[in-house]
């Protein structure tokens, strides 16, 4: 009785506490209302292109921090995000990691807001930014990310975490899918509650190629009970869905890149030959080993009576039930249950060997053909922790491994907890052909280790390549495939050499249980242009984009296994698409600060000295960057003029020179790296420039490591590592910490340098350097140069704009200086603002280093020194 009494009246404290407790919190939440969030997802072929989209404002009569959370798929590669507070929009940069790492940190110091993303769970990471909003103040906060859908056991799944902590006046998730090929079947679920409560707010639907999923659900529908005011979102809203397979095979083709889909059903399963390999040290005693038999005991039900099969236990030493593979008859599956029933686990930790005699009895069951002939194997391991016995070194069991299955079958890793080493499972699985799985040490560990088991459990071709025409591809993602496994898909993206071919052929060849097959496509380029163009809401260049995403994360697979310049070549591939295509990878991350205002900076630099008379002009006319890209903007016809120089490194060329002011400006060519002589395809920059003032006597050399000037004798030496502003007799220099350099000369004369610096051990290219000419209105008339013969006003026209042999690139006629040139549409860019993305300025190229633009020829602009 007296228990029965306590206990009731401790409850009574903690549910009064607890009330307390939610009334202070629901306080502070409702200082920060979340007014809207929306999820909007499209997908094109597999391809999902999600954004999510959170708008809140501050209620409070102080400033507050506002968090913005979002998880995402693993698998998924973030590729924007913006923060807009009361209308100002701060976008995210995706940089290299390095220079991500120490820009965030650098915020962080500062108190800025910062973004990173971090692992979260089994299927999602976490990307995670607060910022201070001011009272009464409205933040709205975008984050975008992309993913390829891979399908298993027989459909495409999209999770999208739901979590948004209060009631949300408008909440939407809003699924927009197209696939070609037709959808079969599209069902949306939340873990939350059950679809019946759910009742109008889920809506989904599809016919033909287009699929919708909305669910809308409003105020009174959120809340967790009838008068409640938390939330019930929480947890996972699934959306799965299947396409048709009329024919096995799927090409599309959009601007030049394709990706070819390959998934054939109703083909007899490949026998198979299955070793597991199973860690019964003692650590795996308890639940773990409990879960492992479950697992085991329900895969043993659903083995095919063609497949054989044994089990080989290893802790300090190796044991096997069987010494040989036996084949899945009733009577050794009944046998085998008993065995794995009596399982038990105690000792160290043996991965080596338990690993080489699954692998030697497969080879020895080949050669002695006790295995039917077109049969296939596998090998699956699974462990919980690191070997601690006979062989331990991770790198000798790889390499033993490697050598014993040569090739042959796959192994696939299965590590079940956290106390192990997932990157050695992982590398070395995929090195044989398969890969590594984290098995959660959970109530569902059984569950996840069957899951697993039923991918792989039904081969249905062996050694399937996918073939195109020779010559006719390039940048073609991986295209050989050990297995092809029931419900998953092959999926191979490239680039087409002649984007006008009308057709092509697309051969994929496998083994299968009876035969050996090839599955043809016909790709006839006008019907699928068709196909294509019924859809409005496609995004574009999809296949471009999944094309890099597929390369980007084979590259990231194959780096695990590289060592030394394979590596680094790698990585260097893996960054320059992640940075191309603006992903978040492994490589990169998305940085978001709140910059400091270069605007701000610019306005200091370029402040008139007669206050009023002179506005500085909004865009730069004149700038060089990049291999070096000559851009000249004529404001007066709002549009742009480019051409290139090619020439040796070493070079020096003179970019600016008024005799009457007594300003140059010269600038020296690198190459880079490699040495790169042919003219074609090298890359060139700038890699030093001279700026000087002979009447000033002074002088500046700027490279990308360091700044120097000199006034007259005086000599002073400044880093990029510095932010710094020196200023002296009409003269400012302001370095600005590894970004751009800001250099007036009183009022009328303004340059920027910026500062590019790529990865240090990037295989190719060298740090460089951009220049822009932003004022330039008190030099004279006499003012000559690769840049400087335009500071005075001069006039062109262009006419008979007309189609280019790339669509996007039209061909022009353009007279200028008395000549009639051929132009062509291009772009460059201007990193004045954003140094990494850069900011895309349209402009007429002019072809042969700018010959008939400039006067005389390029040649002409070579001088031997900087100064
Ligand atoms: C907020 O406003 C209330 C009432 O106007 C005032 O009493 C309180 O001091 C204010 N708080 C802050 C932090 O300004
Ligand atoms: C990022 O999103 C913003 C806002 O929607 C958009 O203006 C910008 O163009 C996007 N950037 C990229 C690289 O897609
Ligand atoms: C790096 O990759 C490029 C492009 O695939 C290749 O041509 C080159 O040989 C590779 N270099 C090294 C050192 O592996």
């Amino acid at each position: 009785m007296a228990s029965a009494h306590w206990s009731c009246l401790i409850l009574a404290l903690l549910s009064g506490l607890s009330q307390q407790l939610e009334s202070f919190l629901e306080e502070k939440v409702h200082d920060i209302e979340v007014y809207s969030t929306k999820i909007s997802c499209k997908v094109t072929s597999r391809f999902a292109h999600n954004v999510v989209t959170t708008k809140a404002v501050n209620q409070a009569n102080a400033s507050k921090e506002v968090s913005f959370d979002v998880e995402l798929p693993k698998t998924a590669f973030i590729t924007n995000f913006t923060l807009t507070i009361d209308g100002v929009t701060y976008p995210g940069n995706v940089k290299e990691k390095e220079v991500a790492k120490k820009q965030y940190e650098k915020a962080v110091s500062q108190g800025k807001t910062a973004g990173l993303v971090k692992a979260s769970g089994r299927k999602l990471e976490k990307f995670t930014v607060s910022v201070n909003v001011a009272a009464g103040s409205k933040v709205t906060f975008e984050l975008t990310y992309e993913e390829l859908l891979k399908r298993h056991k027989g459909k495409y799944e999209m999770y999208l975490k739901v979590q948004p902590k209060q009631l949300v006046k408008d909440f939407e998730i809003e699924a927009d899918i197209f696939e070609p090929q037709g959808i079969s079947m599209l069902n949306a679920e939340a873990s939350f509650i059950t679809n019946d409560v759910l009742g109008s707010a889920l809506t989904k639907s599809f016919s033909g190629k287009k699929g919708h999923v909305s669910f809308k659900p409003n105020l009174d529908q959120q809340r967790s009970c009838p008068v409640c005011t938390d939330s019930l979102l929480d947890g996972d809203f699934i959306i799965t869905y299947d396409v048709n397979r009329v024919s096995p095979a799927n090409v599309q083709v959009v601007n030049g890149y394709f990706v070819h889909f390959f998934a054939p059903e109703g083909l007899p399963m490949v026998p198979k030959n299955v070793v597991f390999v199973i860690d019964v040290s003692g650590s795996m005693s308890g639940r773990k080993l409990q879960q492992t038999k479950d697992a085991l005991l329900k895969i043993l039900e659903d083995i095919k009576e063609t497949d054989y099969l044994n089990f080989i236990l290893f802790s300090g030493g190796v044991t096997t039930w069987k010494d040989n593979l036996v084949q899945a008859t009733p009577e050794n599956i009944e046998e085998a249950r008993t065995f794995v029933r009596g399982i038990e686990a105690a000792g160290m930790t043996n991965i080596n060997d338990g690993l080489l005699r699954g692998i030697s009895m497969l080879n020895k069951a080949r050669e002695e053909n006790t295995v039917p002939e077109r049969s296939t194997s596998i090998v699956i391991m699974l462990t919980d922790g690191d070997a601690n016995t006979g062989e331990s070194n991770p790198s000798k069991i790889q390499e033993n491994v490697r050598n014993a299955i040569n090739g042959k079958f796959p192994l696939y890793n299965l590590g079940f907890g956290k106390y192990l080493n997932h990157n050695f499972l992982e590398s070395m699985a995929l090195e044989n052909n398969g890969f590594a799985r984290r098995i959660y040490e959970d109530s569902d560990a059984n569950l996840q280790l069957q899951g697993f088991y039923e991918e792989v459990a039904y081969p249905l071709l062996t050694d399937v390549e996918v073939e195109y025409p020779q010559n006719a591809i390039l940048d073609l993602t991986k295209n050989t495939y050990q297995h092809f496994y029931d419900g998953s898909e092959i999926v191979v993206a490239g680039r087409l050499v002649d984007e006008d071919m009308n057709n092509f052929k697309a051969d994929v060849k496998g083994h299968g249980a009876i035969n050996d097959l090839t599955f043809t496509e016909e790709v006839d380029m006008k019907e699928m242009e068709k196909a294509l163009q019924e859809q409005d809401y496609i995004f574009g260049n999809y296949i471009e984009r999944l094309w890099a995403y597929l390369t980007i994360e084979q590259l990231l697979d194959k780096r695990k296994n590289a060592r030394g310049d394979e590596k680094e070549n790698l990585t260097a591939q893996a960054l320059d698409l992640s940075l191309k295509y603006h992903f978040v990878t492994p490589l990169t991350s998305m940085v978001v600060t709140k910059p400091e205002d270069f605007e701000n900076q610019m306005d200091i630099a370029d402040k008139p000295g007669e206050a009023g008379s002179y506005h500085p002009p909004a865009a730069p006319s004149y700038y060089v960057d990049g291999d070096p890209h000559f851009i000249i903007q004529v404001p007066e016809k709002d549009d742009a003029i480019c051409f290139n120089i090619d020439e040796e490194p070493g070079t020096v060329l003179r970019l600016i020179q008024d005799p009457v002011t007594g300003f140059t400006v010269n600038g020296q060519i690198i190459g880079d790296k490699k040495g790169n002589s042919n003219p074609e395809t090298r890359k060139t920059y700038f890699g030093k420039l001279g700026i000087a003032n002979a009447q000033m006597d002074f002088r500046m050399e700027v490279t990308p490591e360091s700044i120097t000037l000199w006034n007259g004798a005086a000599q002073s030496t400044f880093s990029w590592m510095d932010t710094v502003t020196v200023t002296q007799d009409g003269l400012s220099v302001m370095i600005n910490r590894k970004k751009n350099m800001v250099v007036s000369f009183g009022d009328g004369v303004t340059f920027v340098v910026v500062l590019h610096q790529v990865w240090k051990k990037h295989p190719v290219h060298l740090d460089f350097l951009g220049f822009y000419v932003v004022d330039s209105h008190r030099m004279s008339a006499q003012t000559h140069g690769l840049l400087g013969q335009f500071f005075h006003p001069f006039d062109f026209k262009v006419s008979d704009i007309r189609p280019g042999s790339d669509p996007t690139k039209p061909h022009a006629t353009m007279v200028v200086k008395n000549h009639r040139l051929t132009v062509t549409r291009g772009s460059q860019k201007d990193y004045r603002k954003d140094i990494n993305n850069g900011m895309k300025v349209t402009c007429w190229f002019v072809h042969n280093n700018g010959q008939g633009l400039i006067d005389g020829v390029h040649r002409d602009y070579i001088v031997s020194s900087l100064f």
